[in-house]
């Protein structure tokens, strides 16, 4: 039988390849503008981690993480998200005791046994930063304007970014006594996991998809009624600052986040048009994390983007960016005695930085044309007698199809001369 990759998993192929790199390459630099470094962490950590930072109630630990024993019966889990390793390293490398803020990025694979469609996998990509040590709310707008930033250098601007603050752990238990006294009298009307999250996750009810629980939560109090004086300024100060950047918002009463380390700020950016999974990001401020996981009491605010999502987002506006943009200079020896000599040119061209290939299948010379051109090769260097006799090469320009005489100390300025013409 077949082999194939697992379920919610696929390969992505050299063809596809520069897209992920084009795109990796813009969040990194658009992070480091920002004065955020790079952290990369391990891609499996110990369950308890997820378990006490994501928290139990969760969709993500309670039935999409990928746990198993390692042979000396440690309980792992490959991570499904990246803050929880972030606050782990702070906490395991004190951090917390040095310079102010924190600023981290990272990029990389995520793990969900999440139901696979399109944008949504079981082994996906994010982009996330983290930043840690201040709660200045002006870093909380500083966070989502780096986002969109990211966004718009990716040239997606058809965005909406909707916004809610879910208050501290104060306002949040006044608040979830009201929500559940207000759910009390239909509970049963509720669909058959919000029946069990009602009682010990009522904020996750009004997250939840199904359209038995949008009717039957209709006229729900709203956490903004709830917010005590502090949380109330911190949410106005960073609407104040996104304001002052003229980014609009849509304030969202039932943008809750699935996962249960937030506090204060949280928000999602959705590009409506890519289809159910229209979510390319989310994130919010998550004071209690630090704490939560066996650190000081540390504030920390971050988001994460989803790479496939903003890869269909981007697919969709048909980028030229995306193209890839792949081109050499092949070497191609009349005869296969001067195999030797082309092979010393081919060493010397990719020493120089430029990208070349030769002929490994024992192509005839017109097969070996044909085979440059369908890589994409937009020089060809020809290696004969009279070539290796009298110490230059022929070159082939294969757009204008010009053919030049090249002094061997000349090739390298030549070809680099050509290639940037394009
Ligand atoms: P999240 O909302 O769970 O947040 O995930 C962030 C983004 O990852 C989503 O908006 C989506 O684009 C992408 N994503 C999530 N699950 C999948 C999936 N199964 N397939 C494809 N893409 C997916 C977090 O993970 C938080 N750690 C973000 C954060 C950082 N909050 C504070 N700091």
């Amino acid at each position: 039988m077949q082999i194939k990759a697992p379920r919610g998993t696929y390969d992505i192929l050299p063809d596809d390849s520069g897209k992920w790199q084009f795109i990796e390459k813009i969040m990194k630099e658009t992070a480091e503008a920002y004065a955020f470094r790079e952290v990369r962490t391990p891609l499996f950590e110990h369950t308890e981690l997820f378990e006490r930072g994501v928290g139990e109630t969760t969709d993500i630990v309670s039935k999409e993480m990928y746990t198993f024993n390692d042979r000396a019966a440690r309980s792992l889990t490959l991570r499904p998200e990246g803050t929880a390793s972030c606050v782990r390293s702070l906490i395991e490398h004190r951090l917390y005791g040095g310079l102010m803020p924190i600023k981290w990025y990272y990029c990389g694979p995520m793990f969900r046994y999440d139901r696979p469609q399109a944008g949504r996998y079981r082994q996906f990509h994010q982009f996330g930063v983290e930043a840690f040590g201040s709660n200045n709310p002006y870093l909380d707008a500083e966070i989502i304007i780096l986002m969109l930033e990211i966004l718009s250098r990716l040239g997606l601007n058809e965005y909406e970014l909707h916004l809610n603050s879910v208050g501290c752990p104060e306002c949040r238990k006044e608040y979830r006594q009201k929500l559940i006294a207000f759910m009390e009298p239909f509970k049963k009307q509720l669909c058959k996991d919000c029946q069990l999250r009602y009682i010990l996750n009522p904020l996750r009810v009004l997250d939840c998809k199904n359209e038995l629980c949008h009717t039957a939560i209709a006229g729900y109090p709203v956490i903004s009624d709830s917010l005590c004086d502090n949380c109330r300024e911190h949410y106005a100060q960073v609407k104040a600052g996104l304001e002052a950047n003229s980014i609009s918002f849509i304030h969202d009463d039932k943008l809750v986040r699935g996962l249960d380390y937030y506090s204060n700020t949280a928000f999602e950016v959705h590009i409506p048009g890519i289809g159910a999974q229209s979510a390319v990001g989310g994130g919010g401020r998550y004071n209690g994390l630090v704490k939560e996981c066996g650190g000081p009491d540390f504030p920390g605010i971050g988001f994460a983007l989803g790479l496939e999502r903003l890869l269909l987002a981007m697919d969709a506006l048909n980028d030229k960016q995306l193209e890839n943009d792949y081109s050499c200079v092949f070497v191609l020896p009349m005869k296969k005695d001067f195999e030797a000599d082309a092979f010393k040119i081919l060493s010397h061209l990719r020493r120089a930085g430029i990208r070349a290939e030769k002929d490994y299948m024992g192509r005839s010379t017109k097969a070996q044309l044909k085979y440059a051109d369908k890589i994409g090769a937009r020089v060809v260097l020809f290696i004969g007698e009279e070539e290796i006799q009298q110490g230059f090469l022929t070159l082939r320009n294969m757009e204008s199809k010009e053919q030049l005489r090249v002094e061997n100390n000349e090739l390298v300025n030549t070809i680099n001369n050509i290639l940037h013409k394009f």
